[in-house]
């Protein structure tokens, strides 16, 4: 399984720039840089994974599909700031501390914020919501994840009218978080989102997964989820939220703005320059390299509750 996984993972598009940080990052581990074994491909006990409950509602709304193993949602994970392959962030997360941690609310609002995160995960009742998650790279999955509206937390700090844009800064700690010694992406991780996107019920302010707290690997101890648009959007492990005037800079549109737009909204008629995005492959098939893919949806199925925050607008150009 591991074999044949990797093998079609691998050929998964990934910048040129990335694979030539590659090189620099095994050399790191190798020396010993990353100061943890490697460990055994799905193994759950061996990933950096806390069993620790989340008390979670369901919230079917949002939808029922099937969800993708657990196994496979906390194993083949995109966090740079923990090497740029898929098995990087399992194997070398458990060195981020996740507690104590503070988030600041800031920039454009009446009431800037500093919290600690068990204050922010009591700012609204926490529910589980199924969402599909697309990654600009080709592979999807289905994952319930356990969190509140951001507008939630929004109204509390109420914005002012002069706040266009939300801009999301993860942390950014060396002694941590192996990956931020390469010069991979500008860090700290930042990514951003429209005002009414980020008021949007679907973007979640994310603390948990299958009814657990998230796992390091996963953006622990609190993330963003914006299922509507590719992988990258949504922020891992933040400590800042800002509001803003002007459209906040990224890290992935910093790295290369032809291939990663700020919108990002998944769109199978709008090609990636290097590959099209017509399609996907499911994560955690049965079938493996022989399963077959399947169509990706405007939106990612979710226009019912989006599209007409971008009525009027030309997708190919606002990509
Ligand atoms: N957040 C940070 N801080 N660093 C990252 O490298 N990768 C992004 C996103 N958030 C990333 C990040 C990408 S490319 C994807 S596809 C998702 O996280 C994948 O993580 P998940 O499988 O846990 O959702």
């Amino acid at each position: 399984m591991r074999f044949i996984d990797k093998t079609i993972l691998s050929s998964d598009i990934t910048p040129k720039a990335v694979f030539e940080n590659r090189r620099a990052l095994i050399k790191t581990a190798a020396a010993g840089g990353f100061g943890a074994a490697l460990v055994p491909w799905f193994s759950r006990e061996a990933l950096a994974v806390s069993p620790e409950k989340l008390s979670a509602t369901p919230n079917t709304a949002y939808g029922k599909e099937e969800t993708t193993p657990y196994k496979y949602v906390t194993s083949y994970n995109n966090f740079y700031e923990f090497g740029t392959d898929k098995a990087d962030p399992a194997s070398h997360a458990d060195s981020l501390q996740t507690r104590p941690w503070t988030i600041s609310i800031e920039g454009l609002v009446k009431k800037p914020i500093t919290l600690d995160i068990d204050a922010l995960l009591k700012i609204a009742p926490i529910e589980e919501r199924i969402y599909r998650m697309r990654c600009v790279e080709g592979w999807s999955m289905v994952i319930p994840w356990d969190g509140y509206s951001l507008s939630k937390l929004i109204n509390k700090v109420e914005p002012l009218s002069s706040a266009k844009y939300v801009e999301f800064i993860s942390l950014a700690d060396r002694k941590q978080m192996p990956g931020v010694s390469s010069n991979i992406l500008n860090w700290p991780y930042r990514e951003g989102l429209r005002m009414d996107e980020a008021m949007n019920p679907l973007t979640l302010l994310t603390f948990g997964l299958y009814g657990e707290v998230l796992p390091k690997q996963n953006g622990a101890p609190v993330r963003i989820v914006v299922p509507w648009k590719y992988g990258f959007k949504s922020a891992k492990s933040i400590v800042k939220i800002r509001f803003t005037e002007e459209m906040p800079k990224t890290s992935w549109n910093q790295f290369d703005a032809r291939e990663y737009g700020f919108y990002s909204n998944v769109n199978p008629a709008v090609d990636h320059p290097r590959w099209s995005q017509a399609m996907e492959r499911r994560i955690g098939d049965p079938k493996g390299v022989f399963a077959p893919k399947i169509k990706t949806q405007l939106f990612n199925g979710y226009a019912d509750q989006v599209a007409s925050m971008y009525a009027g607008m030309d997708l190919k150009k606002y990509y």
